[in-house]
C-alpha cells in the first residue's frame, strides 16, 4: 500500500462543495417520486384504524368502481412473497419481515390492509377513502413504561459491578428514559416499481440499493438479474432508508398485476407507522466512584421497544464499556413489545440515547463528588479498551475535551445552580462525550480514465445527501490531477460494482480503498500504454520510471508540465479508456476488529439561557470537537456535525412522538405536530476537527462522522438546563412543564 502524496492530501483536505449541488438546487435531481414513467400508476395503501387485532371483513366494491381505479391490491389476490433468508447486511437484512397481507393478524396501527391502483394519486386516494374495513379488535398496549418480563441479555461484563457498588464513595442510581422519535427526512419514502414482464427495476428511497436488491430477490423469489434497484439521489433518510419496507412490495405486486409503472410514495403520516422510529428506550444507570473521583463500578441496563413480531434492539451500552476506565462493569439489555411498527436503525442507533444516559449519570456523579465535570472525565481516561484489552487505533478523547473546554470558556464555570448570568439571562453550562464505531463494508468500484480526458468513477453505494458523490472524485482527482468538473460519479445502481450501504457513518471509510486501488490501477494501465505504444512520446521507456500527476504523464523526474496530457497516451494507443477496479472487505465481523478497538469521540460543550419570568429556555451556544481521522472534505464534514448538533436539540427539547392509548395511534404525526428544531433553534455552532489520521482503518485514515454529533448532546444540554434552573429531567424531551416549578 502506497502512502498518500501532498498533492492527493491537498485535494482531500479542501472544503469543496457538493458536485451534485448545482443539480439540486436547479431542481434537475431526479428523485424517487419525481421519476415519471409512461403509462404510470399510482398505488395509495389502505391502513389499519386499530392497533391490534384481526381484518374480518374488507369492501372495496365501491372503490373498485370509482374512476380511474385500475385494482385493488388485498390478501386474496396479492399473491406470493417470501420471508427472506439471511437477515445479514450483505444477502439482505429487513425490520419487518412479515410481507404485507402474509395474515389477516393487525399488529400495529397503520399497517397496511389493502392498496388501491389507479391512473392518478388523487384517484387512488379517493377510492382509499370508500374501502370499508371490519375488525374484531383485541386489546392493544402502546405504553411507554417498559418493564421486562424475562431475563435481561448480558452485553459485557467484567469484575463485580453489584459488589464494587455496595462499597462505599459515591453512587448514583438513576432511570434515564428517551422517547419514539421519527425520522423526519423531507424526501417521503416512495417506490417506482416497474415489471417488463421479465424482470423489475425499481427506483425507491434507499439508503442501500445492493441491500434493497437482496431482500427483494429474495421476498419476490427472483434471480439478480431480474431486480434492479435505483437510487440516485436521497433527501436523506436518518436510517429510516436502511432497510426495505412493505410498501416496496405493494408497489412490486401492483406493477405485476398490471403491467405497468406504479408509483407509491409514502404519506407523512405513514411515515410515522409504517417505517420505523427510534424506540422509546429506558436506561438504569448505577455508577460508584471513589472520593477521588476514580470510578469503580458501572452498570447499565436498558430496555427498549419492539414490534410485536420482529425483535429491534436498540444497543444502548454499544459506548458504555469501553469510553471510561472502570474495573467493575456490567450492560445489560432487553426489549419489551408494544403494538407499534417495528423500530429500527435512527441516526446514531444505540449510541445516541445510550449516551445520553451514561453521559448524564457522569454528570450527575461529578456534582455529588463536587469534581469538575470535565475533570472527572479526565480522571477516568483508559489507556485500553476494557472492554476487550484491545489497543485503540486512535483515541483522542482528552483532546477533544480539553480543546472544547478551552474554546468554550469552561475555566469561567461557577458550578452552583443558577449562578451564572449574562444580559439579564441566567446561564447554563453543560458537557457530554461522544464516541461511535468507525466501521466499513465490502465495496468494490470502477474507475475509468477516457481519452476525452475526463474520468468516471462508480460504485453501487448511493448518496444520502452527505457527500458521496463529492468524496469518490475526490478521491480520483487526489490520485490524477484530473480537475472535479472532469470527474463524472456513479451511484446509486445495483448495475454497478456492489457499494456499501450509506449508513453506520460507514461509506466513505468504506469505498476509500476500493476506489484508490481502481485509480491507481487505471493508471498504471496508461502509464504501461505510454511505454508500450509506438505514438508515444515515452515509447520505449521503463514504465517504471513513468508518473501520472497533475493529469498528465511524465517522466518522474521531470515536473509534470514536461509530460503531456494522459487521454494523449489513450488517443495514441486507439483506446476509449483505461479501467481499473478495486475492491475491498469490511463488515461488522471485519478482522480489523481483532486487533483494534475503532471508534471516533467527541465532545459537546453546551450553554443555555433561561428567563424563569417566561419560562423560555434556548440553547444559545455549543461548542464542539470531533476525533474522527482525516476530513477529507471539511465542508461536508462540518455540515454533519453541525446538522446533529441541531438535531441534538431537537431530541433534547422537542421530538417525541405520542401514541393514542385509546386507538394505538402515532398522533403526532405531522410536521405541524411532531417538533423539530429549525433555523430558528439554531444555537451558534463551533466545530473543530481534530486531525490525526487513523491509518489502522485506512490509508488516508478517515473514519465517518454522520452520526457521532447528535451523541452526547442531550446530556450536555440537560446537564446545563439543571445548571441554569436546578431542574434535573431525565426523560426526554425536556418539557417547559418540567422547568415551571424552577
Ligand atoms: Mo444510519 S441510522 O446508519 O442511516
Amino acid at each position: 500500500m502506497s502512502t498518500v502524496s501532498e498533492s492527493a492530501l491537498s485535494v482531500l483536505g479542501q472544503p469543496q462543495s457538493r458536485i451534485d449541488g448545482p443539480l439540486k438546487v436547479s431542481g434537475r435531481a431526479v428523485y424517487t417520486s419525481d421519476v415519471d414513467l409512461p403509462d404510470m400508476l399510482y398505488a395509495v395503501p389502505v391502513c389499519a384504524t386499530i392497533a391490534s387485532g384481526r381484518v374480518t371483513s374488507l369492501e372495496f366494491a365501491a372503490a373498485q368502481s370509482m374512476p380511474g381505479v385500475r385494482m385493488v391490491l388485498h390478501r386474496g389476490n396479492i399473491g406470493r412473497f417470501y420471508r427472506i433468508a439471511g437477515n445479514s447486511i450483505d444477502a439482505g437484512f429487513v425490520d419487518e419481515a412479515r410481507p404485507p397481507f402474509e395474515d389477516d393478524v393487525i399488529r400495529y396501527y397503520g399497517q397496511y390492509v389493502a392498496a388501491i391502483v389507479a391512473e392518478t394519486f388523487e384517484a387512488a386516494s379517493a377510492a382509499v377513502a370508500a374501502v370499508k374495513v371490519g375488525y374484531e379488535k383485541a386489546a392493544h398496549d402502546v405504553s411507554d413504561e417498559l418493564a421486562l418480563a424475562g431475563e435481561p441479555q448480558v452485553q459485557s461484563e467484567r469484575g463485580d459491578a453489584a459488589t464494587a457498588y455496595g462499597q462505599g464513595g459515591a453512587t448514583l442510581d438513576e432511570t434515564y428514559v428517551t422517547p419514539v422519535e421519527t425520522h423526519n427526512p423531507i424526501e417521503l419514502h416512495a417506490t417506482v416499481a416497474h415489471w417488463d414482464g421479465e424482470g423489475y427495476t425499481f427506483y425507491e428511497t434507499t439508503q442501500a440499493v445492493c441491500n434493497h436488491q437482496g431482500t427483494l430477490m429474495q421476498m419476490l423469489g427472483l434471480p439478480k438479474e431480474k431486480v434492479r434497484v435505483i437510487s440516485r439521489y436521497l433527501g436523506s433518510g436518518f436510517g429510516s432508508k436502511l432497510w426495505m419496507w412493505p410498501h416496496s412490495l405493494l408497489a412490486a405486486a401492483a406493477s405485476r398485476h398490471t403491467g405497468q409503472p406504479v408509483k407509491l410514495v409514502v404519506s407523512r403520516k405513514m411515515m410515522f407507522q409504517n417505517v420505523g422510529h427510534r424506540p422509546t428506550t429506558q436506561q438504569r444507570m448505577r455508577l460508584s466512584a471513589d472520593s477521588s473521583g476514580k470510578l469503580t463500578s458501572i452498570r447499565h441496563d436498558y430496555v427498549n421497544h419492539a414490534a410485536i413480531a420482529d425483535d429491534y434492539e436498540e444497543s444502548c451500552g454499544e459506548i458504555t464499556p469501553f469510553l471510561y476506565s472502570v474495573p467493575n462493569l456490567r450492560v445489560t439489555s432487553g426489549i419489551v413489545r408494544r403494538n407499534v411498527g417495528s423500530p429500527t436503525s435512527m441516526r446514531g442507533p444505540g449510541a445516541v440515547p445510550g449516551l445520553y444516559a451514561l453521559e448524564s449519570a457522569m454528570n450527575e456523579l461529578a456534582r455529588k463528588l463536587d469534581i469538575d465535570p470535565v475533570a472527572f472525565r479526565l480522571m477516568n481516561e483508559p489507556k485500553v479498551d476494557e472492554s476487550t484489552g484491545l489497543p485503540f487505533s486512535s483515541r483522542h478523547l482528552v483532546e477533544c475535551l480539553k480543546t472544547g473546554a478551552g474554546k468554550f470558556g469552561w475555566a469561567e464555570r461557577t458550578p452552583a445552580v443558577g449562578s451564572m448570568t449574562r444580559d439579564g439571562l441566567t446561564l447554563g453550562w453543560g458537557v457530554g462525550a461522544c464516541g461511535w464505531p468507525g466501521l466499513r463494508f465490502s465495496a468494490e468500484a470502477t474507475v475509468d480514465l477516457r481519452a476525452d480526458g475526463t474520468a468516471r468513477v462508480v460504485c453501487g453505494t448511493q448518496d444520502i445527501g452527505t457527500g458521496t458523490y463529492t468524496i469518490l472524485a475526490q478521491l480520483v482527482a487526489a490520485h490524477t490531477g484530473i480537475p472535479l468538473d472532469r470527474i463524472e460519479v456513479g451511484l446509486g445502481d445495483t448495475m454497478l460494482p456492489p457499494g456499501p450501504v450509506s449508513g453506520g457513518s460507514a461509506a466513505t471509510a468504506s469505498v476509500i480503498p476500493a476506489v484508490l486501488q481502481a485509480v491507481r490501477a487505471a493508471g498504471e494501465m496508461v502509464l504501461a500504454r505510454a511505454a508500450a505504444v509506438g505514438e508515444s512520446p515515452f515509447h520505449g521507456e521503463s514504465k517504471d520510471a513513468l508518473a501520472f500527476s497533475a493529469g498528465r504523464v511524465h517522466r518522474k523526474t521531470d515536473a509534470p508540465e514536461k509530460g503531456v496530457p494522459f487521454a494523449q497516451i489513450l488517443q495514441a494507443a486507439q483506446m476509449h479508456s483505461a479501467s481499473g477496479k478495486g475492491s475491498a472487505q469490511g463488515g461488522f465481523d471485519d478482522p480489523l476488529k481483532k486487533h483494534y478497538s475503532i471508534y471516533s469521540y467527541g465532545a459537546h460543550f453546551v450553554e443555555v439561557t433561561w428567563q424563569p419570568e417566561i419560562a423560555r429556555l434556548r440553547v444559545s451556544r455549543v461548542v464542539t470537537v470531533i476525533d474522527g481521522g482525516r476530513m477529507l472534505n471539511p465542508r461536508a464534514a462540518r455540515n454533519q456535525i453541525e446538522g446533529a448538533v441541531v438535531m441534538g436539540v431537537g431530541m433534547a427539547l422537542f421530538e417525541h412522538t405520542s401514541y393514542d392509548p385509546q386507538n394505538g395511534a402515532p398522533i403526532n404525526s405531522s410536521l405541524a405536530d411532531y417538533i423539530i428544531a429549525s433555523h430558528a433553534d439554531t444555537p451558534s455552532l463551533d466545530v473543530t476537527f481534530l486531525d490525526h489520521p487513523d491509518t489502522v482503518l485506512n490509508e488516508l485514515g478517515a473514519r465517518g462522522i454522520a452520526e457521532i454529533g447528535l451523541a452526547g448532546v442531550a446530556a450536555a444540554i440537560t446537564d446545563a438546563v439543571h445548571h441554569a434552573t436546578g431542574v434535573r429531567v431525565r426523560k426526554l424531551p425536556v418539557m417547559i412543564e418540567d422547568l415551571l416549578a424552577a
